[in-house]
């Protein structure tokens, strides 16, 4: 099974890119391609520079979501929603393609340091993403994530972890029997 994994957000010491690296120890037999958004840089999306056309780099974020079984991912809350690298990718990349995740089964996560653990980001993808093609099996998000999550260890909530674990292997599963 090959997996694309990323996180919402450039920045170099994402904490969702943290979280998406633990979920995938667990698929560690796995092909797992973590990409970076950092790779997929482009300039801010608008209607007169798609009128010269489209990055490379919005085609092959599209390939590699071609190119996965599942999508497993994390998304930075910046102002109650995408952050503007995430939103920027996902503009483009609608523009060549609407249906962005193009039905791959997906985990959708996100994390921030706050007590909602990027609530709206998640409340919007999880509404809006479908009509993107996105087949969202499960989500999960992670609330305050300096108090729940260890470098080292990864998340170290009890209840939080017991609920991410199950979650984990339904979608496990789920994908599986889809094979
Ligand atoms: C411009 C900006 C806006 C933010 N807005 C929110 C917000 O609305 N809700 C929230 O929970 N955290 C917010 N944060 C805090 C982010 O959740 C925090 O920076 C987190 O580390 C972002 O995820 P990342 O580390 O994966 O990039 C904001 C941060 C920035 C820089």
């Amino acid at each position: 099974m090959k997996i694309l994994a990323f996180a919402g957000s450039t920045s170099s010491t994402s904490i969702n890119r943290e979280l998406v690296k633990f979920v995938l120890k667990d698929f560690h037999d796995e092909d797992i391609n973590l990409i970076d958004l950092n790779d997929f840089t482009m300039p801010v999306f608008s209607v007169d520079l798609e009128k010269k056309g489209f990055p490379d780099e919005a085609h092959n974020f599209l390939k590699k979501i071609e190119e996965c079984d599942v999508i497993i991912c994390s998304l930075a809350e910046h102002n109650r929603s995408y952050s503007a690298a995430f939103k920027n990718v996902f503009d483009w990349s609608s523009r060549i393609n609407v249906k962005v995740f193009q039905n791959k089964p997906m985990l959708l996560m996100s994390t921030s340091p706050g007590g909602y653990g990027g609530g709206n980001v998640m409340n919007t993808a999880k509404t809006f993403f479908p009509q993107f093609a996105a087949d969202i099996k499960d989500t999960f998000s992670l609330p305050k994530f300096y108090e729940n999550f260890d470098m080292e260890s990864g998340v170290i909530n009890p209840d939080l972890l017991k609920e991410l674990k199950e979650k984990i292997e339904n979608f496990k599963n789920t994908v599986k029997t889809n094979d």
